[in-house]
């Protein structure tokens, strides 16, 4: 069945490919976004990566008339809520700027949805809520754990969207909490771009790959891991994607056992990170330079998805493995060099 699906967010690295997997599953697909932490060269070629109607609609997710205006006009079906910031070191330094621009971006949106009767939503968690695992693998009822502001807006925008869902009968929710999102689409036509010197370790040995970082900083080799380094559920950014597909699918199936769902979207497999410099050293065919130095506060030493509930309520699981994550994130990485060098002639 074809529905009309708004995305906010959606000129981001994962927004952008969430609606190539909306467009290719035969959904008509409208873009909100303000371009704060995007590229409009993603935008320009979605049409290269999947046919479909595809609008975009330049704006703040915070500005309510403008959401409500997107709601009625394209007579939208339900909504993926992607935008908001995301940097976890950001948050610890600016905390009211998160608070700000994610809760208010959501309660904005959830109001337009309200006033225009738009009552599916899938919203774009994180596993950063679980903060430092208490059990692993983490399931969905594990114990929360704050350990950021970021994370502290995901949660809390989660529990908003619980009060909603039991003042409206009608409206039904999943939150789906990322693990660590990585890779790239297999054209490298589009990808992570950081604006900013990037926190993440995939981008960050993307980037040393690429000659624009020196060396990877390796935060601590004496956790409790069997390297010794942390360890991480990596997801290839297309299986997340095709994740948001099957839960906007599912919203529009069977009534939900709970009107707001919380999933993980994991691979159940952990990686450390001496494991990820080596799988993107053979991905780009040389060793990636690196040095240990001390532990970056807040990590836990393991991270790692129980991804079971997707596959029983999604009926969806992750498929690409770790070689697949580095060689598409490093074919991106090679072509984002490219696409900011002078000499490119096509697009
Ligand atoms: C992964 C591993 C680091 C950088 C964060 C957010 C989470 C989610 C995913 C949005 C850890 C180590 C990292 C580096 C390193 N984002 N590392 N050198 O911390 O698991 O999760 O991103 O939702 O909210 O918290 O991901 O990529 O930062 O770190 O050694 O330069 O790599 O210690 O073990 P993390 P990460």
């Amino acid at each position: 069945m074809v529905r009309n699906i708004l995305t906010t967010g959606g000129a981001g690295y994962i927004g952008s490919h969430v609606v190539v997997e909306l467009l290719q599953a035969g959904h008509r697909v409208v873009i909100l976004d303000n371009f704060e932490n995007s590229d409009r060269r993603a935008v320009a070629r979605i049409p290269q990566l999947a046919a479909g109607m595809v609008v975009l609609v330049e704006g703040d997710v915070r500005d309510q008339t403008v959401v409500a205006e997107a709601l009625e006009q394209y007579r939208i079906d339900a909504v993926i809520h992607l935008a908001g910031k995301k940097a976890v070191g950001e948050s610890v330094s600016n905390p009211l700027l998160y608070f700000h621009d994610n809760l208010l971006g959501a309660i904005s949106l959830l109001q337009a949805m309200q006033a225009t009767r738009v009552r599916k939503l899938v919203f774009s968690s994180s596993a950063t809520v679980y903060g430092v695992p208490k059990e692993l693998p983490i399931s969905e009822t594990a114990q929360t754990g704050i350990t950021n502001p970021y994370g502290r807006t995901k949660l809390m925008i989660e529990e908003i969207v619980d009060d909603l869902v039991e003042a409206d009968p009608r409206f039904t929710a999943i939150s789906l909490r990322y693990f660590n999102p990585v890779g790239a689409h297999a054209s490298g036509l589009i990808g992570e771009r950081p604006k900013d010197t990037p926190n993440n370790l995939f981008p960050y040995v993307a980037q040393t790959a690429i000659g624009q970082r020196q060396e990877v900083q390796v935060f601590g080799d004496d956790y409790d891991t069997p390297d010794g380094t942390g360890v991480r559920d990596y997801i290839h950014v297309v299986d997340l994607a095709r994740g948001h597909v099957a839960a906007i699918d599912r919203l529009f199936g069977p009534p939900l056992k709970d009107r707001h769902m919380r999933i993980n979207l994991g691979t159940g497999t952990g990686y450390s990170v001496l494991q990820i410099l080596d799988a993107f050293s053979a991905a780009c065919g040389f060793p990636i330079p690196y040095r240990i130095t001390a532990r970056r506060p807040g990590d836990a030493a393991i991270s790692l998805a129980d991804p079971s509930r997707a596959e029983t309520v999604l009926g969806w699981r992750a498929t690409r493995d770790l070689a697949q994550m580095c060689a598409d994130h490093w074919a991106f990485q090679q072509r984002a060099a490219l696409d900011n060098s002078p000499y490119l002639v096509a697009n």
